[in-house]
């Protein structure tokens, strides 16, 4: 079977958060069952520069605006084309925004260069012989499946849409439309038509053959008005063709024991050892030293996040003893709340705002608990290293969080199988009564040492997902 997979983000390539991990994760994970998976990328200087041995194959005189090249080849590990492609990715810092904070005012022209190139390839007109399955990752690739659909030619690929945050869904006023190279029937309902503008998601979820999500929980959720964000309709009416698949985690880059960012490496058997973390996560934070409860934040601070209600119970954790540790970066106004906070509260609140690989690692080694309050969670990566790392995940209820976590109840308790403390509706009362639960249980030790070891043995690899979307991939061949 002949897969490509088309990506705007790929660790350790070009990382903004989870899509990265689950795109650069998935094709070792696949190959674990004898599927070998080509990810066709944005050519950013980092990826031209990871880029070994390349062939050149194909050449586009003029792709939105510019020559570009498909350059194959091997990146760290894994099996990439890179469009190469100056005028749309030749630029230095984050790949969506400009240095003004605000989305590149091209982005239509960068996502739909990278979805015509992959639909080209995997339909054989890019020089490639072409793919069986097209496998999609989030609005920046959605128009693939478009192209597919629309202007596959005669050996159009299966495609698979994953949504991965219904929340970003590409929409570009209805002028754009004529740029893109579609023929006109595109610009209906069953295309990428959405409330008279072009919508690349709503694009992909119409025309894939498959769609999927990152948790079975969010598949239902976004089949619902209140998650939907719009696109509930259309997901409802293709539920037959919907499914929910929760992300795993690379658990070579994720692993206590062999994890090159720590002070000191453990396991479920020396937890003990988790204290010399403990300590550089102190330091490193400016955190008083103690053995009391240490939350760990990592996280974007957005509305999503849960980040603005986290911020307004911040004074009320340090009342009630516990310190936090977080690392993040996001809206201009939750930053400046958790900075007041920290200063507020020197020794017992330590952030640091920023994006730093290194320190989300040592923060999941070093503290007590990983704090996730999302409002909505498609999957979520972090309360995942949590758990592998023994550091108890407190979330919200809600997708991916709901399906990953078990909840410290009385009756999970008895039954001994708790691996982290959830609560709902995310609101402050709820959150604080979630921190006072896990403080409790943090005051039992041999309580919290047995949570740890479980949620340290939850099974978070990619092995039973992997498997999930080799049986999708088959399906699909035979329908
Ligand atoms: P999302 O993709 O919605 O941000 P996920 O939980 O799926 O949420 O993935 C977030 C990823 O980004 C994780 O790998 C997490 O460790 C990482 N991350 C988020 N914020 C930071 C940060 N400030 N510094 C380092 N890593 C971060
Ligand atoms: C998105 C979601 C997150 C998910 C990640 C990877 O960024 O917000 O919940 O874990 O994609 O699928």
């Amino acid at each position: 079977m002949r897969i490509f997979a088309a990506a705007s983000e790929i660790f350790p390539l070009a990382k903004t958060g989870g899509l990265a991990d689950v795109t650069g994760a998935l094709p070792g994970a696949l190959a674990g069952h004898g599927m070998g998976v080509v990810t066709v990328v944005p050519g950013y200087p980092a990826v031209l520069a990871a880029l070994e041995d390349h062939a050149v194959v194909h050449g586009y005189g003029d792709l939105f605006g510019g020559k570009a090249r498909l350059l194959k080849g091997r990146a760290r590990g894994l099996d990439i084309i890179a469009v190469d492609a100056p005028h749309l990715y030749d630029r230095p810092g984050n790949i969506y925004l400009g240095p003004d904070g605000k989305d590149w005012p091209d982005n239509a022209r960068r996502f739909a260069a990278l979805s015509k190139a992959a639909a080209d390839l995997a339909c054989g007109k890019a020089g490639e012989d072409g793919a069986d399955i097209l496998h999609c990752h989030d609005w920046q690739t959605a128009l693939a499946p478009v192209y597919v659909k629309f202007a596959g030619g005669k050996k159009p690929a299966k495609t698979v849409m994953t949504v991965h945050n219904i929340a970003f869904q590409g929409q570009f006023p209805a002028s754009i439309f004529g740029t893109l190279g579609l023929p006109a029937q595109a610009f209906a309902i069953d295309g990428l038509e959405y409330y008279g503008n072009v919508g690349f998601l709503k694009g992909g979820l119409a025309t894939a053959d498959r769609i999927t999500t990152v948790s079975p929980s969010y598949a239902q959720e976004i089949c619902t008005p209140e998650f939907g964000m719009g696109l509930d309709g259309l997901l409802r009416a293709r539920r037959d063709v919907l499914a929910g698949i929760v992300n795993g985690i690379d658990e070579a880059v994720w692993d206590p024991a062999r994890d090159p960012h720590l002070p000191q490496t453990y396991g479920a058997k020396t937890l003990d050892r988790r204290t010399a973390n403990k300590r550089a996560v102190e330091q490193r934070f400016q955190l008083a030293q103690g053995d009391g409860i240490l939350h760990g934040v990592v996280s974007r601070l957005t509305w999503q996040k849960g980040m603005d209600i986290f911020v307004a119970c911040l004074d009320a954790l340090v009342a009630g003893g516990a310190r936090l540790a977080l690392i993040g970066a996001g809206e201009a106004d939750i930053e400046k709340a958790i900075l007041a906070a920290a200063q507020r509260h020197p020794g017992r609140i330590g952030a640091v705002l920023g994006y730093d690989e290194g320190l989300s690692h040592l923060i999941q080694a070093g503290c007590d608990t990983i704090l996730v309050p999302s409002r909505f969670e498609p999957c979520g990566l972090t309360q995942l290293y949590g758990l592998r790392y023994g550091c108890l995940p407190v979330v919200a209820r809600t997708g991916g969080l709901n399906d990953t976590v078990i909840d410290a109840n009385d009756a999970a308790i008895r039954a001994g199988v708790a691996t982290g403390f959830q609560f709902s509706p995310v609101d402050q009362a709820t959150l604080a009564h979630a921190l006072a639960r896990a403080a409790d249980c943090y005051a039992d030790p041999s309580l919290w040492r047995g949570m740890q070891k479980r949620a340290m043995a939850s099974d978070v690899s990619w092995s039973r997902s992997a498997a999930a979307y080799v049986q999708l991939y088959r399906n699909l061949l035979k329908a």
